[in-house]
């Protein structure tokens, strides 16, 4: 069961009281000190860095993507695989040079992998040049635990995983001008027995739909133009709070919020997701036809093993009430290769899924084992050689289809909201369709922000290529 726990407002005033003496600090220094944040996963660690650089902002910091040039450095990292993880050691390992070359940088380690023990004890022993390190459920606190680094010798680490909460008033530095995160709940009660989450964010906890409307309602006013509404599992909204509300009643009052935006949100669960969201959804002309449904598995037994709560029948069953009610619905999904003691044949299952599913886009990702999680204690005796190819077979699979899809585009003009700026001379801009499919865009940096028409003139699996139908100088 969720339950809300909110800090209380004077814990919330002190840490704004703290940001104001770093201020004093920073603004009596010669320069203007600057912060550099690298963040790794998912969407709700992009949120959590924007709300660091709140912080970092209201306490006098400018932003640089220079390490060198930094006097605080935050990595933001991620739990999830292991891979991830290794890519976070490679980068802080680097930093002993920066800090060699400005001894008063400091070096602060956050996110989900600062609330695994392991990590903790690792870091500690082995990346000395780390100062200070804390854990997800504590951000909060950031002010606080900075002006501590700044004042007090020697290292400092809040990394407890405890059950967490919800603190409301705290500054978000947003990245873009046009999309904005927009948390509605964070931790997972769910226990995936492949996931780490429950054990590194706490327990599931609602924020008030008061909080989130008016914050839904700030962004609107500032211009933004595409809110996701963030959660480990969007579809148990409102759990534990003392309204009686759900997902799908919140989608239709944000819906009613004056404005021409979208509303979308991540992640689901197939377990929670059902008719009433479905409905939901194809009533608010603001939400966006996409819905990304993680499987992970096709097969029933592993499904089982997984602790999802769902068989291979009931997903389908769900996606298709899902067409029924939204037939233009944009499916993505995650799916996991190589869970332990998966057979050829239950692998077969998930192929079997993918081929009825038809998403528009899928996310494979490898088994990783993650120490402390009930999966870790299952054996597994499938060659790595045996996953890999099981993984090209899929990606395969969903290629296919993803061309197959994006080809029906070619030709049409679709609506898109033009998002930012690109790399790419031939395409300046991207841009995204209503059900989340990302176009290159040829056409003016001036139509950021805008919703405009395009004409699709080619693709590949993953995006969208097309032309502009509003003048250019538009
Ligand atoms: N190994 C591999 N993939 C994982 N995911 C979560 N935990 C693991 C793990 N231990 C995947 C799931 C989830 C996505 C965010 O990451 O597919 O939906
Ligand atoms: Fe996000 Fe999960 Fe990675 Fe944490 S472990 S950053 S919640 S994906």
């Amino acid at each position: 069961m969720g339950e809300r726990t909110e800090i209380p407002a004077n814990e919330i005033d002190n840490q704004k009281n703290i940001m104001q003496r770093v201020l004093e600090v920073s603004l009596a220094r010669p320069e203007q000190p600057f912060a550099y944040i690298d963040t790794y996963g998912c969407q709700q660690n992009e949120s959590d860095s924007e709300k660091l650089r709140g912080m970092l902002a209201e306490m006098g910091y400018a932003f640089t993507a220079d390490e060198f040039q930094a006097d605080i450095i935050v990595i933001n990292t991620c739990a999830i695989r292991e891979n991830a993880e290794n890519r976070v050691f490679g980068n802080i390992g680097a930093l002993v040079h920066t800090k060699k070359a400005k001894p008063s940088q400091i070096i602060a380690f956050c996110g989900c992998m600062a609330a695994v023990p392991e990590t903790v004890e690792k870091v500690r022993q082995s990346y000395k040049h780390v100062d200070l390190m804390f854990s997800p459920n504590v951000l909060w606190r950031f002010p606080e635990l900075l002006h501590r680094a700044l004042n007090e010798r020697g290292r400092i680490f809040e990394t407890a995983a405890n059950e967490g909460a919800i603190a409301e008033g705290l500054p978000a530095h947003r990245d873009g001008t046009v999309k904005a995160w927009l948390p509605i709940m964070y931790g997972c009660d769910n226990y995936c027995s492949y996931c780490i989450v429950p054990y590194v964010r706490g327990r599931e906890r609602s924020r008030e739909p008061e909080a989130i409307l008016a914050e839904a309602q700030g962004l609107i006013n500032d211009g933004f133009k595409d809110i996701t509404l963030l959660g480990q599992n969007v579809n148990s909204y409102g759990t534990g709070l003392s309204e009686k509300t759900n997902f799908a009643s919140l989608i239709r009052r944000i819906n009613e919020i004056e404005g021409e935006f979208l509303i979308r949100f991540m992640t689901s669960h197939p377990k929670d997701a059902g008719f009433e969201l479905f409905k939901a959804m194809a009533e608010s002309e603001k939400a966006a036809h996409h819905i990304h449904l993680p499987f992970q598995a096709g097969n029933d037994r592993i499904l089982g093993l997984m602790n999802r709560g769902y068989t291979h029948e009931q997903y389908l069953e769900k996606i298709i009430t899902a067409r029924e009610l939204i037939p233009d619905l944009v499916i993505t999904s995650d799916v996991i290769v190589g869970f332990p003691g998966e057979t050829e044949a239950e692998f077969e299952d998930t192929l079997k899924l993918v081929e009825k599913a038809q998403f528009d886009a899928m996310f494979t990702f490898l088994y990783s084992k993650r120490p402390g999680t009930p999966a870790a204690e299952l054996e597994d005796k499938t060659p790595r050689n045996i996953k890999q190819e099981r993984f090209d077979r899929l990606l395969a699979l969903q290629n296919a289809i993803s061309d197959e899809k994006h080809t029906k585009y070619i030709g049409k003009s679709v609506r898109v909201l033009v998002d930012g700026q690109s790399h790419d001379e031939r395409y300046p801009v991207n841009a995204r369709t209503n059900g989340g499919r990302l176009v290159h865009l040829s056409g003016a940096e001036a139509l950021i922000g805008r919703f405009v028409n395009a004409k699709i003139t080619h693709c590949n699996s993953w995006s969208l290529f097309g032309v502009s139908q509003e003048g250019e100088n538009a």
